[in-house]
């Protein structure tokens, strides 16, 4: 079968078996383009909250899917690689945020939704990387337990100077891999190009951004600017589809390093096998940890974030 071809199975069968297909902006080409929705995180926990499908296959990482499942319980929903993990996820558990909340006692704990749904249950309020300034900015306490990414936190501190926040060693492998030489370099092999940059990097990275925002900052921003060339410091994919989508404007990916993994392990075969009903799996969460992990969701949602 050619790409295409695939590509009209998948639109076919999900029609036919009444599939919402949601994908994150790092998934590859093909598989935006037979997606119903895709975006950033926020973007697509918003989405979530509103599919009306029965079924609703997240082509992303597993807290993504188990976000659907937390604002959808009653719908099927599906993650297309089972082993699609986040790292960033799994590096802080329920207990040991447990055993830092009691040294903090007065701190408002603020998770990046890259988290478990075990970990949110002991959290107050999820931000994803467009809504954590707002979010912090909003929360009436000045003491914030940021968790579990260092340099995201970093980022909304320096913008929130001041409000006191405690920060702990998480975050993305990927972004925070990233040294400043490699800005050093992009910006020397292209010195006309305005630097994008997600706040997930280390700050020795984003304090050199013309612009830091999440994916779809990034990409709004380079859509909107009158400028014709970019340096785009997030995963790679969002410099191929900002190409796609703006041909008249050039865009570098800052280093040849900025690709995760677990986002690029889902293919169009996978999304293929799962609306057969053939792959993938069923997220399955029990109730109790659903109610008890989506209070943090819902007060992101309900502060607007
Ligand atoms: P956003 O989707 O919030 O930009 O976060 C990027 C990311 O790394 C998702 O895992
Ligand atoms: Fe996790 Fe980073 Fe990959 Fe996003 S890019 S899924 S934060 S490892």
């Amino acid at each position: 079968m050619t790409v295409r071809e695939v590509q009209d199975e998948i639109i076919r069968l999900k029609k036919e078996n009444d599939f919402c297909i949601l994908a994150h902006s790092y998934q590859t080409h093909d598989i935006l383009e037979v997606a119903d929705f895709s975006g950033d995180s926020y973007a697509l926990s918003k989405a979530a909250a509103t599919v009306k499908n029965r079924n609703v296959l997240m082509c992303g990482v597993r807290f993504m899917a188990e976000t659907v499942k937390m604002l959808s319980p009653e719908k099927r929903v599906y993650l297309s690689n089972p082993l699609a993990g986040c790292p960033m996820a799994e590096q802080m558990s329920r207990e040991f945020i447990s055993d830092v909340k009691e040294q903090y006692p007065d701190y408002t704990v603020v998770a990046y939704i890259n988290t478990t749904a075990s970990l949110k249950t002991v959290c107050d309020v999820c931000v994803t990387s467009s809504s954590a300034l707002k979010i912090c900015k909003a929360i009436e306490n000045d003491k914030i337990l940021f968790i579990p990414d260092c340099n995201l936190g970093a980022y909304v501190q320096s913008m929130l100077p001041e409000k006191t926040f405690k920060l702990l060693r998480g975050g993305c492998p990927v972004h925070a891999a990233v040294r400043p030489e490699a800005v050093t370099l992009a910006k020397k092999l292209h010195p006309d190009a305005l630097f994008l940059v997600h706040p997930e990097c280390v700050p020795e990275v984003s304090s050199q951004a013309d612009y830091v925002g999440s994916t779809s900052g990034i990409m709004d921003f380079a859509r909107k600017s009158d400028a014709k060339e970019f340096i785009i410091g997030t995963e790679n994919s969002i410099s191929e589809h900002l190409q796609y989508e703006c041909p008249d404007k050039k865009f570098y990916p800052l280093t040849k390093s900025l690709i995760c993994e677990n986002m690029k392990s889902t293919t169009l075969v996978d999304v293929l096998n799962c609306v057969r009903f053939d792959g993938g799996e069923e997220i399955k969460m029990d109730a109790e940890l659903i109610e008890q992990a989506r209070k943090c969701i819902d007060k992101m949602i309900e502060m607007g974030g």
